[in-house]
């Protein structure tokens, strides 16, 4: 009986079996059998047959398949069920009594399990009698499956081109180059600390374009100018210390001190790799080159992510008249509301984002806010600056970019300072000065401070700390 399927087998095998691998399958049966038995749980395959011989037949024609059940029920087409099965009786618990079935195996060189690294063994192939098909991305190769490859040499890594490759047995590490960050498949230019300028820019409108002015530095090629404000792509997502300086106020030729100074605001933030950051750094303010005896508000230092959510902000110092000393109303506020001024009418500055006031005798403009504009007069000089989100223009004359605003000219009222809230214009009195603006930081581990920036424009510091 077994020989004549034997025969009968080969005959067809060589008619039937094309050359695809290589290699013929020599798959041999033996003569152990379990009758009234099937194997369960290792069956790639159910199809009807029409005779035992056929169910045989089909297991050499299948690659996984070293063992079979034929059961002898008539299916609804008159054949019978047979499943070929990738495993024989080394799964004793599997083997199940079934009536009508019969169970038979080949010799399985798979049951020795000798391929590696989860690759799926066929018996009846090559020499050995079995052959290995690797896992898909393994990372091995070789008969049995279990040399590594070595991905780096090799080049089907996929390292960034300034990350170094280290090979590991069936995978691969990338790590970035010294003075590089990132994942190892996505590697950017480590940034440290970068200082943004007002790029050579002064007066009330804000850069054009960042020129050659970051060249060399550590955002380099990170920014872009769009309407004065600098338009920063964060490089590393991580945590970052950001320090906002604003722009100092103008003074008259016949003042003793400069103008008001700025704040120094500190703070740190959350930021994302390829987040837009807005940072519009503020300008002086200006005394006129007729009117030599007053001056333009400073404009404040802004740091905005995306859809204007203000992170930090610092105010920007009012314009002076003539003052002999220091006055806190002249400088900016490290607190949300803008100062009024000296020798000014009102108690306060802008206050919740607002611009700063405008009052008494032709008084100067009112800073710019972060919401809204400064108040000032409507045509000719003494205007209000623009708020940040109206495009921080310094108000006409000689506002700083920021929301400075302007003075007002015959060397009357002097500026107030732009910031988160904008300080007050200065009434037109012999001794005064606009108010210094307000200034807002919402990071961790905060540290604030006025009046540090004298006769400057402001800047913006940006540190990664990691
Ligand atoms: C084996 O197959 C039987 C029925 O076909 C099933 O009840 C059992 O859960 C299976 N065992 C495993 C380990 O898959
Ligand atoms: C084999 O496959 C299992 C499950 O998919 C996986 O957890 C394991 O890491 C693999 N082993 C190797 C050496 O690839
Ligand atoms: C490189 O990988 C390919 C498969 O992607 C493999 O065929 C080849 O043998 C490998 N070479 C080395 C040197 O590991
Ligand atoms: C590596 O980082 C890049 C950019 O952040 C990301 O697109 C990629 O999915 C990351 N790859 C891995 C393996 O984490
Ligand atoms: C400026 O103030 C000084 C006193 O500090 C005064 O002598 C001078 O006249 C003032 N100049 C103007 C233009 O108001
Ligand atoms: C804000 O700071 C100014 C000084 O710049 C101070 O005069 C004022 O009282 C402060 N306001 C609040 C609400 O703390
Ligand atoms: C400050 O930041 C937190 C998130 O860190 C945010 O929920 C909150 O609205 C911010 N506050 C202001 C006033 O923007």
């Amino acid at each position: 009986m077994f020989t004549v399927f034997n025969y009968f087998i080969l005959a067809v095998l060589f008619s039937l079996i094309p050359e695809g691998r290589g290699n013929c399958r020599n798959l041999k049966f033996t003569n152990f059998h379990k009758s009234d038995y099937r194997l369960e749980n290792h069956t790639v395959r159910t199809i009807e047959v029409a005779d035992e011989g056929l169910c045989m037949l089909q297991c050499y024609l299948e690659p996984n398949c070293v063992s079979y059940n034929f059961c002898k029920i008539k299916q609804a087409s008159g054949k019978h069920k047979c499943d070929l099965n990738s495993a024989t009786i080394e799964h004793d618990e599997d083997l199940v009594k079934y009536e009508s079935c019969i169970y038979r195996q080949a010799e399985n060189a798979c049951a020795k399990n000798s391929c590696k690294n989860n690759a799926t063994c066929q018996a009846g192939f090559t020499d050995r009698d079995y052959q290995c098909l690797c896992a898909l991305g393994s990372g091995f190769e070789g008969h049995n499956c279990d040399k590594d490859i070595d991905e780096c040499t090799n080049g089907t890594h996929k390292c960034d081109m300034n990350a170094d490759c280290h090979n590991t047995p069936g995978s691969y590490k990338c790590t970035c180059k010294d003075g590089f960050q990132g994942n190892g498949t996505d590697c950017t230019q480590r940034f440290n600390t970068a200082v943004f300028t007002n790029l050579g820019k002064s007066d009330s409108q804000g850069p054009d374009s960042v020129g050659s002015h970051y060249t060399g530095q550590d955002h380099n090629g990170q920014v872009t100018v769009s309407s004065g404000i600098q338009l920063w792509n964060v490089p590393h997502t991580g945590e970052y210390r950001i320090e906002a300086v604003g722009a100092s106020g103008g003074y008259g030729q016949n003042s003793v001190i400069n103008g008001g100074r700025g704040a120094r605001m500190i703070g740190n933030f959350m930021l994302t790799k390829d987040e837009i950051i807005s940072i519009l750094v503020g300008q002086k303010g200006i005394r006129g080159g007729v009117n030599k005896n007053t001056g333009g508000g400073g404009g404040g230092s802004f740091v905005v992510r995306g859809n204007n959510i203000p992170l930090i902000i610092a105010g920007g110092g009012g314009g002076i008249k003539n003052m002999s000393e220091q006055h806190p109303g002249c400088d900016a506020s490290i607190n949300t509301t803008g100062n009024a001024g000296s020798n000014s009418p009102l108690g306060s500055g802008g206050s919740n984002g607002h611009g700063g006031n405008a009052n008494g005798q032709s008084p100067g403009g009112g800073g710019g806010g972060f919401y809204g504009n400064g108040q000032g007069a409507s045509s000719g000089s003494g205007r209000g600056g623009k708020g940040y989100l109206q495009g921080g223009r310094g108000g006409h004359a000689r506002g700083g970019f920021g929301g400075g605003g302007g003075f007002r000219s015959g060397n009357r009222g002097a500026g107030g300072g732009g910031g988160y809230s904008g300080g007050n214009g200065a009434a037109d009195e012999q001794f005064s000065c606009g108010g210094g603006g307000g200034s807002f930081n919402n990071g961790t581990n905060q540290q604030n401070e006025c009046c540090l920036n004298s006769n400057k424009h402001g800047r913006v510091i940006i540190t990664f700390l990691q």
